[in-house]
């Protein structure tokens, strides 16, 4: 039996129905990343919330509290940085959609750190100590240039922002690298002896850092090459 030949017309309409399936599942994708980023990033907010109200944050609640919210603004910041690099090597544009709330998320956990469990809870708004604090204890004064450095970030990462800004956008946001660099040297200072942790972060940030600089300059130019 032969086949009859499909109209140019139905081809057509096929081609829109595959554009449109494309687009609802590249939709449905990017709507299942954005919730994981969302249920990630909550994830230790409501888990310190309930250690805190169940009395299991051990025998200094508050300075736990300052160490782990210290400890999601490193994870966070790394994880955005990841984003580009691992959009590179999957080939998964989609990732990009996920940047910026990871991004606010860093923000938010340092926020927490510093306004909620340094300010507030550990030095209990006296002023006249934290001021004294920040200039003189070198690994507070990195961490609180860390913290201003990325509050124009943040407040910056709207769409409406990013059109504003044009190629300055770019240019303010490469303070990301410099926040979490800052944020590094934070974590190691206050370390002192077991530099176990500190030394894996510095080492996957270095990694991050190796593998932009390569796509920049080797990749791309060979690509361009060819
Ligand atoms: C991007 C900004 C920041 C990052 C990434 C960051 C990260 C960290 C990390 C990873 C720790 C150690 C947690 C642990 O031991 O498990 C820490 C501790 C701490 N951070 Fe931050 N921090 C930042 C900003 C700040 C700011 C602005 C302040 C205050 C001005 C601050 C004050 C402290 C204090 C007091 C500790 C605990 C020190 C101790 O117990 O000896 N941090 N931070």
């Amino acid at each position: 039996m032969t086949q009859a030949p499909t109209s140019p017309l139905a081809l057509g309409v096929d081609a829109r129905a595959a554009k449109l399936g494309e687009s609802v599942l590249r939709r449905r994708r990017v709507a299942l990343l954005r919730a994981g980023v969302w249920a990630l990033g909550l994830w230790p907010t409501l888990r310190l919330g309930w250690l805190a109200w169940r009395d299991g944050l051990g025998a200094n609640p508050i300075e736990a509290l300052l160490h782990r919210t210290g400890d999601w603004t490193l994870v966070f910041l790394l994880v955005t940085l990841a984003v580009t690099p691992l959009r590179r090597l999957t080939g998964w544009n989609v990732l990009i959609q996920i940047r910026r709330p990871l991004g606010l998320f860093a923000f938010y956990y340092a926020s927490l750190h510093f306004l909620g469990m340094y300010l507030v809870l550990d030095q209990t708004l006296d002023w006249e100590f934290i001021w004294e604090d920040i200039a003189e204890r070198p690994f507070i004064t990195v961490g609180f240039a860390a913290w201003l450095i990325l509050v124009p970030l943040a407040l910056t990462s709207t769409r409406s922002a990013v059109r504003r800004l044009g190629r300055r956008w770019a240019l303010l946001h490469r303070g990301v690298y410099v926040a979490t660099a800052l944020g590094l040297v934070h974590f190691y200072w206050k370390v002192k002896a077991d530099t176990f942790w500190p030394l894996v972060a510095i080492g996957v940030f270095a990694v991050l850092m190796a593998a932009r600089w390569w796509a920049r300059r080797v990749a791309r130019p060979v690509a361009r090459g060819t």
